[in-house]
């Protein structure tokens, strides 16, 4: 017989205050633990926009149904971490005035009231772009090209109607949008080939003219491209030399895994700065597909044909991707903040994956996962990330710009 078999008493039966006592134990400890696991998360964290006060404004780009709260959760995404939006496409002309003279603001009108509401930086985007123009726009009723003086009058028409709607309320304008192409020419819209450069310039005036307080900026994608950066520049130039009003160059960010090169995004910003205007990052995106040889940039007008194995990711996305991802995000947003004395505002261009145009362009139906909230409506890692950095980078000189606004 094993010795211990007689060295001691049988345990006497628990009694109902000892059970009792055991399980409260079990429940403090299940507390205190809940409790350090949820400390790992960072509850406290601050959100996007706490983090970025007094930096730059932090905004998204919205869609009608989170307007709206069809797409609920992301609108509350919205309201919590960003404090500027941008509608994605309810103010394109070819919504607003689709037919000659016959505006629908229905869905316009909510998005500001949506912005007001919930006290957010509104930006429009935008008047005056090649894409999402409706073809009546440059067009007689016979079909043919209209002429120069009438071009220049439906443009008026459209910006005065527009900007004047929002007057006060709207406190920036995309007025121009993306007219210069990637090898620093004038792009050969309907605008330009009928109104000439010219156009530009008067799109400036008119929109000044209809809201002397708003904001008015240039907007373009791949300006980290030399020679389109110096035809930007020369235009900033010549605007600002025609005494109107342009207040920044619109960056638009719609970056893939290797391009652009941060040196060079970082030098166009310097330049545009030079030019004495503020900097935006405007449509900011990470794609991780891939993308056709030699393309990049973010024409909208460019489409290719679905292949499986260009929608790699479609189950999800290996750790290696998200982490190159991140590291990539992680090296832009160290890129503003070293600038923030030159950034008035960082756009998403989009509030989760589930929404971003990415799935669809330039090739329909694929998974992507290129903003910073996921498909179940929650911060990436990549989010704490970038809270995090905007702790270890140096406070700003005070300025009149970002969030103080
Ligand atoms: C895109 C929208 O995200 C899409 O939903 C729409 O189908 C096409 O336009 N540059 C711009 C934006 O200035 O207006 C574009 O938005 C993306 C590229």
């Amino acid at each position: 017989m094993h010795p211990s078999a007689t060295a001691h008493p049988p345990t006497p039966a628990p009694t109902p205050a000892l059970v009792m006592m055991k399980l409260i134990k079990k429940l403090v400890l299940t507390i205190v633990c809940c409790l350090l696991l949820s400390a790992g998360t960072k509850p406290n964290e601050p959100t996007l926009k706490e983090a970025f006060a007094g930096k730059f404004l932090i905004g998204a780009a919205i869609t009608i149904s989170q307007v709206l709260g069809v797409d609920a959760s992301a609108a509350e995404i919205v309201k919590k971490q960003f404090n500027a939006i941008v509608p994605e496409n309810c103010m394109k002309s070819i919504y607003l005035q689709p037919k000659e003279g016959v505006f629908h603001f229905d869905e316009a009108d909510k998005f500001v009231a949506f912005g007001e509401i919930n006290n957010l930086w509104i930006t429009g985007h935008c008047l005056i772009w090649h894409s999402q123009t409706p073809a009546w726009f440059f067009r007689d009723k016979n079909g043919n090209d209209v002429s120069r003086e009438v071009l220049i009058e439906r443009m008026r028409n459209h910006i005065k109607t527009v900007v004047s709607r929002y007057k006060g309320r709207i406190k920036g304008w995309d007025v121009v949008n993306e007219a210069i192409t990637d090898d620093g020419s004038w792009r050969q819209s309907k605008f330009y080939k009928i109104i000439g450069e010219d156009f530009i310039p008067l799109a400036f005036q008119f929109a000044h003219e209809a809201d002397p307080d708003a904001e008015l900026y240039y907007n373009d994608y791949s300006t980290a491209i030399a020679a389109k950066c110096k035809s930007i520049v020369n235009l900033v130039k010549a605007i600002r030399g025609k005494n109107l009003r342009i207040d920044a160059v619109g960056m638009q960010g719609h970056l893939s895994m290797d391009f652009p090169a941060i040196a060079d995004f970082e030098r166009s910003l310097l330049a545009f700065s030079a030019s004495g205007v503020k900097v935006m990052i405007t449509e900011l995106d990470l794609t991780v597909l891939p993308l056709p040889q030699h393309f990049a940039g973010a024409d909208v007008s460019a489409k290719f044909d679905f292949k499986n194995k260009l929608n790699p990711y479609s189950n999800g996305l290996p750790k290696d991707i998200e982490l190159k991802q991140q590291k990539r995000y992680v090296a832009f947003f160290k890129l503003f903040l070293k600038h923030q004395d030159k950034i008035s505002r960082v756009t998403l261009w989009g509030v989760t994956d589930n929404n971003s145009w990415r799935n669809n362009w330039p090739i329909s139906g694929r998974t992507d996962y290129a903003l910073l909230f996921d498909r179940n409506f929650q911060p990436k890692p990549i989010v704490n990330k970038i809270i995090q950095l905007t702790k270890q980078s140096s406070a700003s000189p005070p300025t009149m710009h970002g969030a103080q606004r």
